[in-house]
């Protein structure tokens, strides 16, 4: 089958490239979506166990610290347009062993610049790709923290302070260093916190619905005041979407859904819907609530002014908070099994049983 472009997206085993695969995949059928995943602890093929048969959809275990094993995939698929989701994505996990996320966030990020910037040959006029783009998936944690009042916007100076955000701050600046320097067609988007079907349970709404179905304590860090804005994460992937093939190259867009929430202030909502939604007397799980010693160096509040990516592109939410959660709680309450195979690992196995011998 001749395919009129075909899309490299990295990451797309994890929580938020699993919906922008699917997307790609559903939305686009005359594209060829290529996900390359080196399937870490937070990549789950079983996230696209409904679209892994589509004739359009290729998967290749691949981490982006092996320049050899990209130059392949490049040579293999000529894809004209990445887009790239892969990275180590937690706070806590960044915080006990910062070097892991500088060799994926940092270094794999250069590797795969250097990779599209060689394979483009962008000095060839004219050249021969039609409009390839390279999309950096980034994060409002760059900008730093906010006080009380105020939103980050596309100009707001990076301030990172975790060693997760540092080196997604880094990942940036190396993306706009080969737009500036080597004229790659890059664009970047910088998102709020996301939720929804799929999210591991590390995170806070994941981790804490299973705690509650479990009935196990809900480690609220701190005096539970920090705010973070959060946007449902198929609202991501139309985001992501509209910005690939419609944003300007070399800018940036910050993505999110006007929608803050304090930690505290979300966690009773969860454990109210959950308990409604469980037959559970009212009260049953905030009993669970347990404040504990705070995470070092935690942002304060997080808000994303969406103004350009709303005015340029035309794009807003298309659920509201309330809409999205309950989808995101009936999606776990009927998906125990997911939940069950991803807490004792089996999930892991789901690529052998799939692809064993076949890539
Ligand atoms: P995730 O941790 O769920 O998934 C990351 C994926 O990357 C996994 O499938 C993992 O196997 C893969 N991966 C990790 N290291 C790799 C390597 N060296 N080579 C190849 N693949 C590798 O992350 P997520 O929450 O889906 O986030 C995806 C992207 O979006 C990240 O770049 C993150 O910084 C960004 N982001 C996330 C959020 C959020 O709220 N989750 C918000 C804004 C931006
Ligand atoms: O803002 C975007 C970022 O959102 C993404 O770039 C990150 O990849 C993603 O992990 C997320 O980072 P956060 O640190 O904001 O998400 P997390 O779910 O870890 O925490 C959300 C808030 O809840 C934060 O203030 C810390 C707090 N928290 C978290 C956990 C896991 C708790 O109070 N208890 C917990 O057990």
């Amino acid at each position: 089958m001749n395919f009129k472009r075909t899309i490299l997206i990295t990451g797309g085993a994890g929580f938020i490239g699993s919906h922008v695969v699917r997307l790609f995949v559903t939305k686009y059928p005359d594209y060829r979506i290529v996900n390359l995943d080196a399937l870490t602890y937070a990549g789950n093929l079983e996230n696209l166990s409904d679209i892994d048969q589509q004739p359009n959809y290729v998967f290749e275990k691949v981490n982006i610290l092996d320049a050899d094993e990209l130059k392949r995939v490049f040579d293999q698929y000529q894809p004209d347009g990445v887009i790239h989701l892969a990275a180590e994505s937690h706070v806590d996990r960044s915080i006990h062993s910062p070097l892991d996320f500088v060799y994926t966030n940092v270094i794999g990020t250069v590797n795969l610049l250097n990779q599209a910037k060689n394979s483009w040959n962008l000095n060839t006029k004219p050249c021969s790709l039609n409009n390839p783009r390279f999309y950096h998936v980034s994060t409002d944690e760059v900008y730093g923290a906010l006080g009380e009042t105020g939103y980050f916007t596309e100009q707001t100076k990076y301030d990172p302070h975790s060693p997760y955000s540092a080196s997604k701050a880094s990942s940036d600046h190396f993306v706009r260093a080969y737009h500036d320097t080597y004229g790659l067609p890059v664009v970047i988007s910088n998102c709020s916190n996301n939720y929804g079907p799929h999210h591991f349970p590390e995170k806070l709404i994941p981790l804490f619905i299973n705690n509650i179905i479990e009935k196990k304590p809900l480690p609220v860090y701190g005096d539970g005041l920090y705010t973070r804005d959060w946007l449902f994460v198929k609202d991501h992937a139309t985001a992501i979407d509209k910005v690939f093939h419609e944003g300007n190259s070399g800018d940036t867009y910050n993505i999110g859904g006007f929608n803050e929430w304090r930690n505290i202030d979300l966690v009773k909502l969860l454990c109210r819907l959950m308990d409604e939604k469980l037959g559970n007397a009212p009260g049953t799980s905030e009993v669970l609530i347990t404040y504990v010693k705070d995470r070092p160096g935690h942002d304060r509040r997080y808000a994303i002014d969406a103004s350009k990516i709303n005015k340029e592109l035309g794009w807003k939410p298309s659920v509201t908070f309330e809409q999205g959660l309950a989808q995101t709680i009936d999606w776990y309450l009927s998906n125990g099994d997911w939940l069950t195979r991803v807490t004792s690992g089996e999930y892991q196995a789901y690529y052998d049983e799939q692809y064993g011998g076949k890539v």
